[in-house]
């Protein structure tokens, strides 16, 4: 494994790293969820994504009863909130007193005293930016957070919140975490990285395979056991198009003579990028993460002509000149 430092901060987060989202707490049970993550911890992560709204609480319950028997201080652990959990009108969003009870409860779910990275999982257009950087840099001051850090925000408002946190010496947020694959790419290379580097956070991206597209798992249908064949995530197959599908099958010839899989040709490629401080993966099997993993050994073999070959099949490099 290698680690990478986020941002501009002393913490150290292993360059991939694995999530929580969809799979554990739900599509799968727990010892598949227990033995992904062990399979992860083996090849060296040390940083594991979470979130409160994940399996409805469910994702950070199975995390607190894996991690309860491994070294707290070997893990890097993190947790989210905004999103609604119930229908009481301050059970969601970026409110001081949302952050207080909600940070409460992923600590107890989680069976750990502090969260390593604690993300606002949303912006918040109805709290006052100034509310909710206080509430964090008090979450930082008691020890409940070491890090703060954003989702989804765009490069002017995590550039508010430095403003807010300079203005009055509070802790600033280090780190956001944005999607990023060869499908999604222009707020993260045009906007956030720029950003990133001028400010000093971190990135730490999601869904690097665009759910499984990239894998080619999708390239003649949905098969039994996938993402998209899960009930409640129909809604994504609207992302699967032929035109993506296309791609997928040229980037297989690439992955091909560089003796990789498109996994793991499509997680190497996010790592190029120096503001990238870890890629988050998923997985619903311990394979797919030993697979998975591997993409550390491709990282070398991305060269000029390489990364070339693949702009030429994505055709939506945000620097490319009309
Ligand atoms: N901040 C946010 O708003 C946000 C949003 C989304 C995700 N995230 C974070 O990012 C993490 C990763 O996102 P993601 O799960 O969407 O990542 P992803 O890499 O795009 O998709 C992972 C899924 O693809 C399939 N897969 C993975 N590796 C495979 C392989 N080698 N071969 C075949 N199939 C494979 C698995 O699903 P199946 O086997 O079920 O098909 C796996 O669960 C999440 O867990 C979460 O922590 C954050």
């Amino acid at each position: 494994m290698n680690y990478r430092s986020l941002g501009r901060s002393g913490l150290k987060v292993s360059a991939l790293s694995l999530g929580f989202w969809v799979t554990y707490g739900s599509q799968v049970g727990f010892e598949t969820a227990k033995s992904c993550m062990m399979a992860a911890y083996e090849h060296g992560v040390n940083f594991f994504d979470n979130a409160e709204v994940y399996a409805g609480k469910g994702a950070e319950e199975v995390m607190g009863k894996i991690i309860a028997d491994m070294d707290r201080s070997k893990l890097v652990i993190s947790s989210k909130l905004y999103w609604p959990m119930s229908d009481d009108p301050n059970d969601r969003g970026l409110s001081r007193k949302h952050i207080m009870e909600s940070v409460e409860g992923s600590l107890k779910r989680l069976g750990t005293d502090y969260l390593d990275m604690y993300f606002c999982h949303r912006y918040d257009d109805e709290t006052p930016l100034e509310e909710t950087v206080r509430a964090m840099d008090d979450l930082v001051h008691q020890g409940k957070v070491l890090y703060w850090g954003t989702s989804e925000w765009r490069a002017g408002q995590i550039s508010n919140a430095y403003n807010i946190a300079n203005q009055w010496g509070l802790y600033r947020p280090q780190v956001e975490q944005p999607q990023y694959n060869m499908f999604h790419r222009h707020r993260v290379e045009n906007e956030l990285a720029p950003n990133a580097r001028d400010l000093g956070y971190g990135m730490v991206v999601w869904s690097p395979l665009a759910s499984g597209i990239l894998t080619g798992k999708y390239n003649d249908g949905i098969p039994a056991g996938s993402r998209m064949g899960l009930e409640d995530m129909q809604w994504l197959r609207k992302y699967i198009t032929q035109e993506k599908l296309d791609k997928v099958k040229l980037l297989a010839e690439v992955a091909g003579d560089l003796g990789c899989t498109t996994a793991q040709l499509s997680i190497a490629w996010l790592l190029r990028l120096p503001e990238v401080s870890s890629v988050i993966t998923g997985a619903s099997r311990a394979e797919q993460v030993h697979e998975n993993m591997k993409a550390l050994e491709v990282v070398p073999k991305l060269t000029p002509d390489v990364l070339e070959r693949i702009e030429k099949i994505l055709q939506n490099d945000p620097n490319a000149e009309e």
